[in-house]
């Protein structure tokens, strides 16, 4: 029987000829899924797909649900590896990464990342903006580039009043509260590094995630985008900690949908209230222009050649906004770190039908970060 699968969308031999190129020493990979199967393998220029048990040098087996929300963007591989849904007969996770963003092609139509094939249309990865520029101006740019950064849009006073609210939560939290993300600190302790449904605890901050000014910009590219504050870890501040840590404060490049919904969640976009400003030495934002909207291999920054990186630096009352499968980075604070941001993501409606109160994709991964960071 034929493994159920989406019809592919038409597909452009040029891409499936590079994915060929980058996948002949893999080779192919089977999917066991009860009694049936399917192989992926490179045939010449192209990518064959064949029904039935044959020889792939990697055969991985999952359960039905497992293989749907494979090929439906709903569940990730790196989701379905530490939810234990995947074995390998032959084979690894190394092999099964490398077939990925060519799957996410097959199945999807999501092209896989190639910075010779993003066009940033004459504009300027480095550009910043103030609130004064035209809603139109502004939805170009983040159209373009995947992200976007709004200098001024709010003052220092209303910046000075969320951070003393951030405080009264963050001495609130305790670890395995469900409602924040610790790392461990150079000396061993636990050290809060995010703080999640921040606004369903404090009327200053859902004020701020409410605020005209914010629904502007989550909403340029989509009006039917919204904030969702009880679920998907609502509006979250991260708070950059310092240092040597173990755990996800620093987080390695990544899209927002790694952990899984991509079909249900993007193109979110997120909002990121800069409540105390940003450079490296805090532990700024990173992203990669134009990296929106494909695949990216797991190990990308493994495998970079001539791609352009954007650090963004910011002010306090600055906002960054980003679409959610944009490639973008936290890293290391090369100093004091201290960082602060509140991220309000606006989703489109299908999350409302998908996830329930208190859910979120990173449900998974709250409370087991150095699990999660070991992987990376
Ligand atoms: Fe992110």
């Amino acid at each position: 029987m034929r493994l159920s699968h989406p019809v592919p969308p038409p597909l452009d031999p040029e891409i499936l000829g590079a994915a060929a190129r980058d996948l002949a020493r893999t080779g192919g990979i089977t999917f066991l899924v009860g009694e049936d199967a399917v192989t992926y393998a490179v045939d010449g220029p192209t990518i064959r797909v064949d029904d039935g048990r044959s020889s792939g040098d990697t055969v991985v087996r999952l359960s039905r649900p497992a293989w749907d929300d494979m090929v439906g963007q709903v569940r990730t591989i790196i989701n379905l590896l530490l939810s234990d849904d995947l074995a390998f007969e032959r084979g690894g996770f190394e092999q099964l990464a490398d077939w990925d963003p060519v799957l996410r092609y097959l199945h999807a139509g999501i092209p896989p990342y190639d910075p010779a094939r993003i066009d940033l249309r004459g504009r300027d990865p480095f550009a910043a903006f103030t609130p004064d520029a035209q809603d139109a101006e502004l939805a170009a740019q983040l159209d373009t580039m995947g992200y976007l950064h709004v200098k001024g849009v709010f003052t220092g006073d209303e910046m000075d009043a969320a951070n003393r609210e951030v405080d009264r939560l963050a001495a609130a939290a305790r670890p395995g509260d469900d409602r924040s993300w610790w790392v461990t600190g150079e000396d061993g302790g636990h050290v809060l590094c995010r703080l999640v449904y921040a606004t369903l605890r404090s009327p200053v901050l859902a004020a701020l995630e409410g605020d005209p000014r914010v629904r502007r910009l989550g909403t340029l590219l989509d009006p039917a985008l919204r904030a969702a504050p009880d679920r998907m870890e609502g509006s979250a501040v991260l708070l950059k900690v310092p240092g040597n840590t173990s755990g996800l404060s620093n987080i390695p490049w990544h899209q927002d949908c790694g952990m899984g919904g991509h079909a249900i969640m993007c193109p979110a976009v997120s909002v990121g209230i800069q409540l105390t400003g940003s450079d490296p030495s805090t532990g700024n934002l990173r992203v990669l222009p134009g990296s929106h909207g494909q695949a990216v291999h797991h190990r990308w920054e493994q495998r970079p050649e001539g791609v352009p990186v954007v650090s963004i630096d910011t002010a306090p009352g600055d906002v960054t906004v980003h679409v959610q499968d944009l490639m973008h980075a936290s890293p290391r604070p090369t100093g004091a770190g201290g960082r602060r941001t509140m991220y309000v993501t606006h989703y489109p409606p299908a999350v409302w039908e998908h996830v329930g109160p208190g859910e979120a994709y990173n449900d998974l991964v709250r409370n087991r970060t150095e699990q999660v960071a070991r992987l990376r």
